[in-house]
């Protein structure tokens, strides 16, 4: 197949590409052409930004693609574009969207495909307007959309993040052996998704027909908790991680700017049922080891000299040495 990702040279459309090259796709990316790493020589790249409507309109309406792959339609905007760019031109088309369509706050665990939109952040509310857009074309005409909507997907072209947001210095926190945080006690779940098997799953679906006018969630089958992703970046940097738990409102009521990202996304238990997906689309079976592929991540992060001193704020250390200080206060008690 001919296939377009647009997008395609940072973290969940490089493992598409990957994935593309491996079936033997014939792979076009559009992107400005600002990512850090070129792209593999065996696909072809048309520069230009999508946001410039009208160039990239005219652009996409002089080509023609079996498939297009959308890794960076954020809004109805992007998705309107979209539409007026592929309409009755593609015989399939890949939206991605997001999990965080159903929340925070979500309604329970395990939420598949008919699960409550509750986004409440401008990045999920926007999506869903996109998901909408897309959602009604294929039912006024056919047009052939397949929704995506991944978990939190990590690899190379992408820094590894943590629970506690902020940059990339906890990276070298844990290579120096200082302690990190974590909010809350270290246990809720999240579903954490290599770009590697997330690639499988966008590439699996292409040309599925029983698939258009489909949602499906992306998600990791096997939730693990902050805990475990902390400990799992230690032991690929190898060395041992001590974790410092401290409770979600007492990191935001210290500090609203540096914690507050916490009631908007990872403070949250996020855990998606994988049933629809494994049902039409049995291919996406994720396989890759977590260690393993984290150290990918950070030897992608390295070569790109993405890893920042931890030295340069002691913001950490202080909020450490107070909970580890709290308990002398009550001594005798
Ligand atoms: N990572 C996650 O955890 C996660 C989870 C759920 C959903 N998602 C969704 O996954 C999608 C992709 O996320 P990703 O972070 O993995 O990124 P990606 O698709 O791998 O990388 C972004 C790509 O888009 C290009 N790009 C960015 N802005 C552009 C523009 N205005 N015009 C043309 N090209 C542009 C970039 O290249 P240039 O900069 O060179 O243009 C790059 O190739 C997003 O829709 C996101 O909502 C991500």
């Amino acid at each position: 197949m001919e296939v377009l990702v647009i997008g395609g040279t940072g973290n969940i459309s490089r493992g598409i590409v990957t994935a593309l090259l491996d079936q033997n796709h014939e792979v076009t990316l559009f992107n400005r052409g600002r990512h850090p790493d070129p792209p593999s020589s065996d696909v072809r790249v048309i520069h230009g930004d999508r946001r410039q409507r009208k160039d990239f309109e005219d652009k996409m309406r002089s080509e023609a693609f079996d498939a297009v792959i959308d890794m960076i339609s954020f809004d109805a905007e992007d998705a309107a574009s979209a539409l007026r760019a592929f309409r009755w031109r593609v015989a399939h088309f890949i939206q991605c969207s997001t999990v965080m369509t159903y929340g925070p706050p979500f309604s329970g665990i395990n939420l598949d495909e008919e699960a409550p939109l509750n986004g409440q952040s401008k990045y999920g509310l926007d999506k869903i307007a996109a998901d909408k857009l897309l959602l009604e074309a294929y039912r006024e005409d056919g047009f052939p959309v397949t929704i995506f909507k991944p978990s939190y997907t990590y690899g190379p072209g992408m820094d590894v993040q943590r629970q506690v947001g902020g940059d990339s210095s906890w990276i070298d926190r844990i290579r120096q052996e200082k302690p990190i945080l974590s909010a809350g006690d270290g246990l809720s779940y999240f579903q954490f998704l290599s770009s590697h098997d997330a690639g499988v799953g966008f590439e699996s679906v292409l040309g599925r027909s029983k698939c258009f006018g489909e949602i499906y969630n992306i998600p990791h089958p096997q939730p693990r908790t902050w805990d475990q992703w902390h400990y799992a970046v230690a032991e690929a940097l190898d060395v041992k991680a001590k974790i410092i738990h401290v409770p979600q409102d007492v990191l935001i009521a210290i500090s609203p700017e540096r914690f507050g990202g916490l009631s908007m996304n990872f403070g949250h238990t996020q855990i998606f049922s994988n049933s629809k997906i494994a049902r039409d689309i049995p291919e996406f079976q994720p396989k890759q080891d977590l260690v393993k592929s984290l150290e990918e991540n950070i030897a992608w992060m390295d070569r790109h000299n993405r890893v920042h001193s931890s030295d340069d704020s002691d913001l950490e250390d202080r909020i450490i040495a107070a909970i580890e200080a709290l308990p002398s206060h009550f001594e005798g008690n």
